[in-house]
């Protein structure tokens, strides 16, 4: 009976040994993915407390803030309800072997008005405060522009406490018709 309990080297065992090693490694395979649906829109924006035609990302000016982990995959489709070419471009995301996502005119392909596109990027080894603004024409005057922020996993230790607090701050300079008052 004893010889038959140290049978650990039975081929069935070894099979199983490799399956499970086979699908642990498989499920480290790739990184997360996060997906984002946004509405390109024009609406009323008071940047310079005046109120002018703006551009909106579901509703929102400036437009929602991404929040992400690093590596992770984000898959981001955009329709563009404008009456013209919309395309965004993400400062700062490194876009590596990935510069036809990046969102630049002659790369990426404007998003003609009443369609959509679906960026696929990968904030691939990077952490801190990023953004997005549209490249076209004077969009990013107009607005649909945001926030990124990458946050660090949770595996990585960063070198602080946790903020008590965390905020985005978008400088936006602008000009506008004097009214003569
Ligand atoms: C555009 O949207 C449709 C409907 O949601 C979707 O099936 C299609 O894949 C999208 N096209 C692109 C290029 O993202």
């Amino acid at each position: 009976m004893m010889r038959e309990e140290s049978k650990i080297s039975s081929p069935l065992l070894q099979f199983f040994f490799f399956l499970l090693f086979f699908s642990v490694s498989c499920v480290n395979g790739e990184d997360p993915y996060r997906f984002l649906t946004w509405k390109v829109t024009y609406g009323n924006i008071w940047p310079l407390g005046v109120k002018q035609q703006g551009i909106l990302i579901n509703g929102q000016f400036p437009g929602p803030r991404i929040d992400c982990v690093t590596n992770e995959n984000l898959i981001i489709s955009v329709y563009n309800y404008l009456s013209e070419p919309f395309l965004i471009s993400w400062n700062g995301l490194q876009q590596r072997r990935n510069s036809w996502q990046d969102g630049v005119y002659g790369t990426n392909c404007p998003i003609p008005p009443g369609k959509n596109f679906t960026y696929m990027l990968q904030v691939k080894d990077q952490i801190g405060s990023y953004f997005y603004f549209p490249s076209l024409a004077f969009h990013k005057a107009a607005g649909g522009f945001g926030g990124i922020a990458i946050w660090s996993r949770p595996k990585i230790p960063v070198p602080f406490p946790p903020p008590a607090g965390d905020f985005t701050f978008l400088l936006v300079t602008g000009t506008r018709e004097a009214t003569g008052s």
